[in-house]
């Protein structure tokens, strides 16, 4: 039973509900591979400090191996009563190979045990992230390749204010994608630090070679050096790195609902920008009618869920004291549920904007679907082009303040007379400035507003075919 994994000293076995409210090897069970990896790495570096016997270490290998088999299959039988993935396979292997199992956590504590898993553990799961982050940056950069030559309104407060290409507008995703990336890199850095060696809180008697361990683990820099913790009580109690991950994942959610928000948008009847595929809408039980853009819908709702689970970490590390506190026990299901969470998003939006790979064809099928038609059409409205009027009269040698006034009585009378600017007569034009001659409708031509805008970073398909050049090398 549980009381036997720590002492004699307890004098009545735990209550039930107390063993439930303390138990979290329903859930930290997930970290078994990365608490087996710190075990074997541990064990290792006992052995060769001759702490412990090489065949200590090899009946503890032998076992583990074991043990690994016996969870792939689905055949171990985790305990309740055994608190969490550590004790459970800590006992199981004692169970399989008897003292050497027991002189495994020499040197060793829980705390430092499970700050190592978590670490190792989230390292593998930061680099899937990235995977996927560089899949949905992919699938948004085909998207864009495809249509640098669409226009559709750009807006500001959501009212129309210039034309863009879509491409461009797709690439401003890819840029947010990209930092997101760039973080969860960063991130992984800090990660990826060992603290085991700092023992319960204060560091250990036994001559362990904590370096050691950490290059079997893969944690060292850039520079192939190890990256240990350098204060026992820090190493066993913080996990500013959780929340840090977490606030990374928050962001990349907030993009994701940014996004989502736009997908819904343009997928309204009222706009009909785009479509996606079926297989990512539903119906409605009632208006046969309805397709219905859940997915995106979802991932902008579950972008709350993230961050409610960073505000949940932030506030679980506040007054914690000195060291390890049990409160630290609750970081996990928040950070599991974000990782899971961050990856199936990532890995929906991907397929849903750039389509699934068919290995007949080798190429994409059933991206999101662009109504070029609609887009213009939209572009035409709500008199996008009036800041290249202006612009106009600037290089006609008005003073910009005075071009803006001029135009906004432009606006005012072809608002009143229901047309576009294109469509007032050169005469009525020259009626607010003389300087205006016939080149003036090729300015305020959609596309002519757009190629104008060569500048870096800017909307001119010029300019958006070199950002993208630039990302598909980067991405290739
Ligand atoms: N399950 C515990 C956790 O997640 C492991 C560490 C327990 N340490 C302790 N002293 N009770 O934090």
């Amino acid at each position: 039973t549980k009381a036997e994994a720590w002492s004699a000293l307890f004098s009545e076995p735990m209550s039930d509900l107390v063993k439930r409210y303390t138990s979290s090897v329903f859930f930290d069970k997930r970290m078994w591979q990365a608490d087996i990896q710190g075990s074997l790495a541990h064990a290792e570096m006992l052995s060769a400090q001759k702490i412990i016997g090489t065949d200590d270490f090899a009946s503890i290998q032998k076992g583990m191996a074991q043990i690994t088999s016996e969870i792939e299959a689905g055949s171990f039988e985790w305990k309740l009563d055994l608190e969490d993935v550590h004790l459970n396979i800590e006992a199981r292997l004692t169970a399989l190979v008897g003292d050497a199992g027991k002189r495994l956590h020499t040197g060793r504590s829980r705390n430092d045990q499970v700050a190592t898993d978590v670490r190792l553990w989230l390292r593998g799961e930061i680099d899937l992230i990235e995977g996927l982050l560089k899949e949905l940056q992919l699938s948004l950069v085909e998207v864009a390749a495809k249509n640098v030559d669409v226009i559709l309104p750009g807006f500001t407060h959501l009212q129309v204010a210039q034309p863009v290409s879509f491409g461009h507008h797709m690439l401003a995703y890819v840029e947010m994608f990209k930092r997101d990336a760039e973080r969860m890199l960063d991130v992984r850095k800090r990660v990826n630090v060992l603290p085991l060696g700092s023992a319960a809180l204060a560091g250990t008697t036994y001559p362990l070679d904590r370096e050691r361990v950490a290059k079997t683990l893969g944690m060292v820099n850039d520079q192939g050096e190890a990256c240990v913790s350098q204060n026992s009580l820090d190493g066993v109690s913080d996990r500013d790195f959780a929340i840090e991950f977490t606030a990374a994942a928050s962001l990349c959610m907030v993009h994701v609902s940014r996004l989502s928000e736009e997908l819904i948008i343009w997928m309204s009847q009222n706009f009909g920008f785009i479509k996606i595929a079926d297989r990512f809408t539903t119906g409605s039980s009632i208006m046969p009618q309805k397709k219905n853009p859940d997915v995106p819908e979802l991932a902008r709702g579950k972008t709350g869920r993230v961050v409610g689970h960073l505000m949940g970490l932030i506030t679980l590390m506040k007054g914690q004291p000195l060291a390890y506190n049990k409160d630290n026990q609750e970081d996990k299901e928040p950070l599991f549920d974000t990782v899971d969470t961050l990856k199936d998003t990532l890995r929906i939006f991907a397929e849903m904007i750039g389509g699934q790979l068919n290995p007949a064809t080798g190429t994409k099928e059933g991206g999101i679907t662009v109504n070029a038609e609609n887009m213009r059409a939209a572009a035409l409205k709500g008199y996008a082009t009036a800041t290249d009027l202006a612009d106009y009269l600037v290089k006609k040698g008005l003073p910009f303040r005075d071009a803006h006034e001029t135009v906004a009585h432009a606006v005012k009378l072809a608002t009143m007379k229901g047309v576009d600017l294109t469509e007032l007569p050169l005469a009525e034009l020259q009626a607010f400035n003389p300087n205006i001659e016939a080149d003036v409708f090729e300015a305020l031509s959609l596309e002519g507003s757009l190629n104008a805008r060569n500048t870096l970073g800017g909307t001119a398909p010029a300019q958006v075919r070199i950002q993208l050049a630039k990302h598909q090398a980067r991405l290739a």
